[in-house]
């Protein structure tokens, strides 16, 4: 099973879904089973470590992000990919225009798959510490409702 996390920039919320879902998959003995990755739907980033806000922001938790770099979406991760997961809805609609025609990868809303209200992860960049909190609160429910679905599909 492969899964993808998706933002904008790939620096602040799809690398904090990748770094904490990857320590739950790694918690639970299922990283032979599982794999996880993350894109942004912009390219201003790519190459780049998360943003130090992000990075420490997750330290605090236990999360090291600092081996991340940023890379773009493409056409490939449709079939690379089983599931597709976008943080907000623009980035959904991007992804839904960039799908090649066949389908691939499921595609969703990393939040509204798992159940969970608000259907978006708020963007943090532009914000203060307290949004980069909301991030990993709203994406570690997550990662433990999106676990228990996998392992029911393994
Ligand atoms: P992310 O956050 O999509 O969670 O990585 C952002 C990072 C950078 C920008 C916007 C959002 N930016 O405009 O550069």
């Amino acid at each position: 099973m492969r899964v993808l996390f998706v933002c904008l920039g790939n620096i602040c919320r799809s690398p904090t879904a990748e770094g904490v879902f990857r320590h739950k998959v790694r918690e639970a003995g299922l990283q032979a089973r599982i794999e996880v990755d993350s894109a942004g739907t912009g390219d201003w980033h790519v190459g780049k470590a998360p943003d130090a806000r992000t990075r420490q922001a997750a330290l605090r938790r236990g999360y090291d992000l600092s081996a991340l770099r940023a890379r773009q979406v493409c056409v490939d991760d449709f079939a690379r990919f089983d599931l597709i997961l976008a943080m907000d809805v623009n980035n959904l609609r991007h992804l839904e225009r960039l799908r090649p025609a066949g389908g691939g990868a499921e595609l969703d809303l990393l939040l509204r798959r798992c159940r969970l209200a608000p259907d978006e992860v708020p963007d943090p960049y532009y914000g203060g510490e307290a949004g980069f909190e909301q991030v990993l609160d709203l994406i570690e429910q997550a990662g433990d409702a999106l676990l228990l679905e996998l392992r029911g599909r393994l």
